[in-house]
């Protein structure tokens, strides 16, 4: 795993990782368009099932900034206006794909107090930062160097959040179960403890909401 080190340093040589999730992710949208199938989930309850478990990381009762890294076309904006509208939310959306980004700002572009960036880290400190569904498909990556970008990207969230940030991860299969090849499963220990020891934060661990997946809220000490 990568040392802890400032963002932008951490993520030296993943940019061929950074270039094919850009790919991946260009072509869901191109196929699907600004939807839930767009940015490769099956629907849109469970897309915003996640946001629920995601959003535990923030403070409701006051306003806040939140980065939201691999944003895709900015869903979570609409689902803080349906839930949340009594909060004033200064949103940065950041995603690899540029035609992410374009379709978000395209989507949003009445929005206030909302924008989005091209890049792997967000430019800004924030309140609050997440990340859903960006350590998923891990492709053919090499699981080490896979591993190598879910820290350095761990490490950018945490050095960018000043009161926390949350991810989700997909939990392993059951012991005989297969699956789609591709996907990048881990119990919720790898992560739980590098958060933990090499970030030294609070780690909360989420699940049992109906997925196969599990959510880390992570808190600075
Ligand atoms: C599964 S989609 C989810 C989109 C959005 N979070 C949602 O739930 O609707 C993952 C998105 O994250 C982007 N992504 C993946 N890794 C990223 C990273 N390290 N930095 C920025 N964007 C990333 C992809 O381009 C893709 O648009």
């Amino acid at each position: 795993m990568a040392a802890q080190s400032a963002p932008g340093t951490a993520s030296r040589g993943l940019d061929a990782v950074h270039a094919a999730i850009a790919r991946y992710y260009t072509a869901t949208l191109r196929a699907h368009g600004a939807t839930p199938n767009g940015v490769d989930w099956a629907n849109r309850p469970t897309q915003e099932l996640r946001f629920v478990q995601l959003l535990k990381i923030c403070d409701f009762t006051a306003p806040f900034s939140l980065d939201d890294l691999g944003c895709g076309y900015g869903a979570l904006l609409g689902y803080l206006a349906w839930r949340h509208p009594g909060t004033q939310v200064n949103y940065l959306g950041v995603d690899l794909s540029a035609e992410m980004i374009a379709a978000a700002r395209r989507r949003w572009r009445s929005r206030r107090n909302a924008a989005f960036t091209v890049g792997h880290a967000s430019p800004r400190r924030a309140d609050y930062s997440v990340a859903s569904g960006i350590f998923n498909v891990r492709m053919d990556v090499p699981a080490a160097r896979w591993r190598r970008f879910v820290a350095a990207t761990l490490d950018a969230m945490h050095a960018g959040s000043r009161h926390g940030f949350a991810v989700n991860f997909i939990a392993p299969l059951p012991r005989g179960a297969t699956g789609s090849a591709g996907l990048y499963r881990t119990p919720p220990g790898t992560w739980r403890r590098y958060c933990e020891q090499r970030l030294g934060a609070r780690v909360e661990v989420v699940k049992g909401y109906g997925l196969r997946e599990y959510t880390l809220l992570v808190r600075r000490n």
